[in-house]
């Protein structure tokens, strides 16, 4: 069965399959509805259904509570639909003139599995099509057999479209990492992904400094971002922070050192918060401010594990970075 569903203020409806996300029906449409995390978690698909009935599937109490549900309110990325649906997204969608690229399924073949660093690994996949995305987005790689997703940024620039890198940091007991690509997976395998995903990006030229903060696997999507924005000279000054514990746990550091090499306009600066060395040493959010005695006009990109998101989002605002100019990419850590 398929079900036709409408965003308000858009005259074209959109068919939706009967087991299919609204959200995905939307951005395989090439539509826009906002997201980030498309597991249920963050709640920034929120929508209200103005007309017709969703099925809520798994949609977790924290993120859509029983009050919501009886007022009309969904998640784009779990409801079903049971109707036809007109739907309108609570949250106003950004549009800050990036690009937008339709969400699609891709078959790929492994062509680099390496490790990188403890417990980290380095997955290049050659697709068949090209996969139009933005710098910073991210895609999910199906585990075999399940049908189930993982997701991952893209760490290449979106100029090479073909050639998809992610890093990909072990999970204890988890199906993705311990029982596939850390596992059986191969160079050579076949594999299924769909993407591009979410909002996290710098795709635009902007006058002020941005400052890139990433901890362990949190480098991926401010790679694909550092590289993009020094290739088009979209910022006047760019930082990046990569935290770790220790020297093991950094990686690509010597295509980093090289990168600042060749542009006077970046700065590559990791940081150790286990280990002394010639480095920084410490958290990396509080290297950061270290740094910047004030961060006012400038925006920040932060991809790592909530603790150092939330620590890097008070310490910016402290130097008087304006939160709109704060954009945060979180892991999700399924097993
Ligand atoms: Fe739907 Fe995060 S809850 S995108």
């Amino acid at each position: 069965t398929t079900h036709r569903v409408r965003i308000q203020g858009s005259d074209t409806p959109l068919d939706v399959a009967a087991d299919q996300s609204v959200l995905d029906a939307v951005l395989r449409a090439g539509e826009w509805l906002p997201h980030s995390c498309t597991q249920g978690t963050c709640g920034t698909c929120k929508l209200r259904v103005l007309d017709g009935e969703v099925a809520h599937n798994d949609s977790p109490d924290y993120t859509l509570t029983p009050a919501e549900r009886c007022a009309g309110l969904a998640l784009g990325c779990m409801a079903t639909p049971c109707s036809d649906l007109v739907v309108e997204p609570l949250g106003a969608a950004v549009d800050d003139g990036a690009p937008r690229h339709p969400l699609r399924d891709h078959d790929g073949t492994v062509v680099v599995l390496d490790d990188i660093a403890t417990d980290t690994r380095r997955l290049v996949v050659e697709l068949d099509e090209p996969m139009t995305f933005n710098a910073g987005q991210y895609a999910e790689l199906v585990i075999p057999g399940t049908g189930v997703g993982r997701q991952y940024s893209m760490a290449n620039p979106p100029s090479e479209s073909k050639l998809l890198e992610f890093h990909v940091k072990r999970t204890v007991g988890g199906r993705a990492t311990e029982g596939w690509i850390f596992g059986s997976l191969t160079v050579g395998e076949r594999v299924e992904l769909r993407g591009p995903l979410g909002q996290f990006h710098l795709v635009r030229e902007q006058a002020e400094p941005a400052i890139l903060i990433g901890g362990g696997t949190g480098l991926a999507p401010l790679k694909s971002i550092a590289r993009h924005v020094l290739d088009h000279g979209l910022v006047p000054e760019l930082y990046l922070y990569h935290g770790g514990r220790r020297r093991d746990d950094l990686y690509d550091v010597e295509f980093f050192r090289e990168l600042e090499a060749g542009y006077d306009n970046f700065h590559y600066r990791p940081v150790l918060s286990e280990e002394q060395w010639d480095g920084a040493t410490g958290m990396v959010t509080d290297v950061v401010v270290e740094d910047f005695r004030s961060c006012k006009g400038l925006s920040a990109y932060l991809c790592g594990p909530p603790a150092m998101i939330e620590a890097g989002v008070r310490a910016l605002k402290r130097r008087r970075m304006a939160p709109r100019l704060i954009f945060r990419e979180e892991f999700t850590v399924a097993v």
